[in-house]
């Protein structure tokens, strides 16, 4: 393929090579659709309105977020079926996700009583009827009750609440994504799903209505995906991957990277890109090189420069461009303002990443 392309692009930018963007895209979401489950993809990954109504036309129910104000920015942009998947707390932000109830369902997921007493006082004050999901702390001792009677505690709680309906159960086990031997990461994200199943089948048996299980992420979207009672999947990273990810599910390709100028060649076998940390995150580890393998690596990176070693048979000069591949997607991502979609050596899109930034 031309890289032509290359010349046109400002530097240091994401690039999102638009036909594996649809094959991921279409590969989650016939997933899905073969095993009779619904897709809810987590668009903290993306932020990009564009992205999400692609992901929505191939088929999925609606979208995950995190934060109240990503909500805003795609409810904004058309997107009617939202789950905050978060608990809200602060009275201003309940406010916000009452006023997006009024034209665009948002759900949000609760795990104390407290937050239930006032998610309902809120929402009768405004007469708006808010869906929630209780938050199971399944393993990763970040948010939610427990499974089983604390639930179902909760569950009664909601039952009773005037103006919240009980949705079904949130239960993420972001614990489990990085697991490296499948059947290890296997067992461990059954285990925790029959506990989800249980507590559905509890709350259930007291008479309250509970319908939906939607959990997983790209690491586990296969065991939870097809765990007998989950009816929804959430992943976020699938969309573009990273190599961090790549390495663990293969079954998603890389579809971005940061475009990078070699700036400088200061001394033999150094060179520096003009890719520093405010251009691509370190969090997961260092970025790879798209065609270098280990002929060029990640030295040190500062603010605005990244100096690599490269081998001696690596030839590149000064004003060469190439493509780095991010350990993390999401937080690189969230870095810039749009994306440069490529499709057969040709720009085809400035999309713009509207949510980035959008962390409150
Ligand atoms: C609640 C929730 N659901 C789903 C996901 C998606 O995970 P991934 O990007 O691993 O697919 C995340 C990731 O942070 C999350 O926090």
């Amino acid at each position: 393929m031309s890289e032509s392309w290359k010349e046109k692009v400002s530097t240091p930018a994401l690039v999102v090579d638009y036909d594996i963007l649809q094959r991921n895209i279409k590969k989650m979401a016939e997933f899905t659709k073969n095993r009779g489950i619904n897709l809810r993809p987590h668009v903290k990954t993306h932020k990009c309105p564009i992205i999400a109504h692609m992901q929505l036309a191939a088929g999925a129910r609606g979208i995950c977020v995190a934060k109240v104000s990503e909500a805003e920015v795609f409810a904004a942009c058309g997107v009617n079926d939202i789950l905050l998947a978060n608990e809200v707390i602060s009275p201003e932000k309940i406010q916000r996700v009452l006023n997006l109830n009024t034209f665009t369902r948002t759900m949000v997921i609760v795990d104390t009583k407290k937050n239930v007493e006032d998610l309902n006082q809120a929402a009768s004050k405004r007469n708006v009827e808010l869906e929630v999901l209780i938050d199971l702390n399944v393993g990763m001792d970040r948010s939610g009750v427990l499974p089983g009677d604390a639930a179902l505690e909760l569950a009664k709680l909601i039952e009773k609440s005037t103006h919240l309906k009980l949705h079904g159960l949130q239960a993420y086990e972001g614990h489990l994504m990085y697991i490296k031997d499948f059947d290890q990461k296997e067992a461990q994200t059954k285990a925790c799903m029959k506990n989800v199943v249980e507590t559905k089948e509890l709350i259930e048996e007291n008479g309250i209505d509970c319908n939906v299980i939607t959990g997983g992420g790209t690491g586990t979207y296969n065991i939870t995906g097809t765990y007998p009672g989950v009816t929804e999947i959430q992943p976020g990273s699938y969309i573009f991957q990273d190599h961090h990810y790549h390495s663990l599910v293969p079954d998603f390709d890389i579809a971005l990277t940061v475009l990078t100028t070699v700036k400088n060649k200061p001394v033999k076998g150094i060179i520096t890109l003009d890719m520093g940390l405010k251009a691509i995150t370190i969090d997961k580890g260092n970025p790879e090189f798209k065609g270098y393998g280990r002929k060029v690596s990640l030295g040190a990176l500062s603010e605005e420069h990244c100096q690599c070693t490269c081998s001696s048979k690596v030839e590149l000069n000064i004003g060469d461009k190439i493509e780095a591949i991010t350990a993390h997607i999401c937080t690189t991502v969230n870095l810039y303002d749009f994306f440069h979609v490529i499709q057969n050596g040709e720009i085809i899109g400035i999309w713009d990443i509207s949510a980035r930034g959008m962390n409150v």
